[in-house]
């Protein structure tokens, strides 16, 4: 089953605005545009062309080569960044739901990328701990948002000084400003655990940080020096590691 964003529909700018972004700026082309045309079609939550065209151009100024993805989905945001990039960029890329698996391996085949990409399948809380390294230039995190918080000290273990971390979807609908009590209930968990990120890392001495508002707000992270963000760590996650020491 492929679950749908609520705030895919609540723009954090004036609608006509995010139109405009989203039609005036240049236009995909090939198998990409129609990955992205069917996707929109569908309402699968692949990034808004607003954040396509920044990827367009921040990742050719960047020139990664190494690229970790948290929540792949149909493999849409994971081919695109890897066409922006440095020409020997490898994106590794992890989801848990099957569906999403399957239309993301037929779309890395479609696009003759399979040595390219390194899916990992299964829950990224799990997997982000395998990837043992701390050479990686460029994170995207697009998965639960509830779990930013949870999953970014191993994102950030992971980049290299000077790496971005690009965080997705941060601003809510603009309901992240929102206090405590005015959240619907169901969405009180993502809310709390959203602004509990944000203000960790929002003015940490180890971080440059902005929030684009395209999308529903995109949060660009630069690691600036080594930190511990063990604290930040799930309290289990924090006890295995003391047993293995
Ligand atoms: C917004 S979609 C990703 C869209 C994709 N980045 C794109 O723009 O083409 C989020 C995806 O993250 C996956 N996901 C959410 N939480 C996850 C987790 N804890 N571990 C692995 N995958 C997760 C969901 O199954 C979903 O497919």
């Amino acid at each position: 089953m492929i679950k749908r964003n609520e705030m895919m529909d609540m723009p954090v700018i004036d609608e006509a605005v995010r139109d405009f972004l989203r039609t005036s700026q240049k236009q995909l082309t090939g198998r990409l545009k129609d990955i992205q045309t069917e996707a929109n079609e569908k309402r699968v939550p692949v990034i808004p062309h607003e954040t396509v065209a920044f990827f367009n151009w921040f990742l050719p100024i960047l020139q990664p080569k190494i690229i970790v993805e948290v929540g792949t989905a149909i493999g849409f945001s994971g081919a695109l960044m890897l066409e922006a990039s440095h020409p020997e960029a490898h994106v590794t890329t992890i989801e848990r739901n099957p569906d999403m698996m399957i239309k993301a391996k037929q779309h890395f085949k479609e696009l003759d990328i399979e040595d390219k990409v390194t899916l990992l399948e299964g829950q990224a809380g799990d997997l982000l701990r395998t990837i043992e390294t701390d050479t990686v230039d460029f994170v995207f995190m697009d998965s639960a948002k509830a779990k930013y918080y949870d999953f970014f000290p191993e994102c950030f273990r992971m980049l290299k000084v000077g790496g971005v971390l690009a965080v997705d979807d941060v601003l809510q609908g603009g309901t992240i400003l929102e206090e405590d009590k005015d959240i619907p209930r169901r969405r009180r968990k993502i809310h709390r655990k959203l602004n509990d990120f944000l203000s960790v890392v929002l003015d940490h001495p180890a971080l440059d940080a902005t929030i684009i508002p395209v999308g529903d707000g995109l949060l660009m992270i630069t690691k600036r020096k080594d930190a511990d963000f063990d604290f930040m760590l799930p309290e289990a996650t924090i006890e295995e590691t003391d047993q293995k020491e």
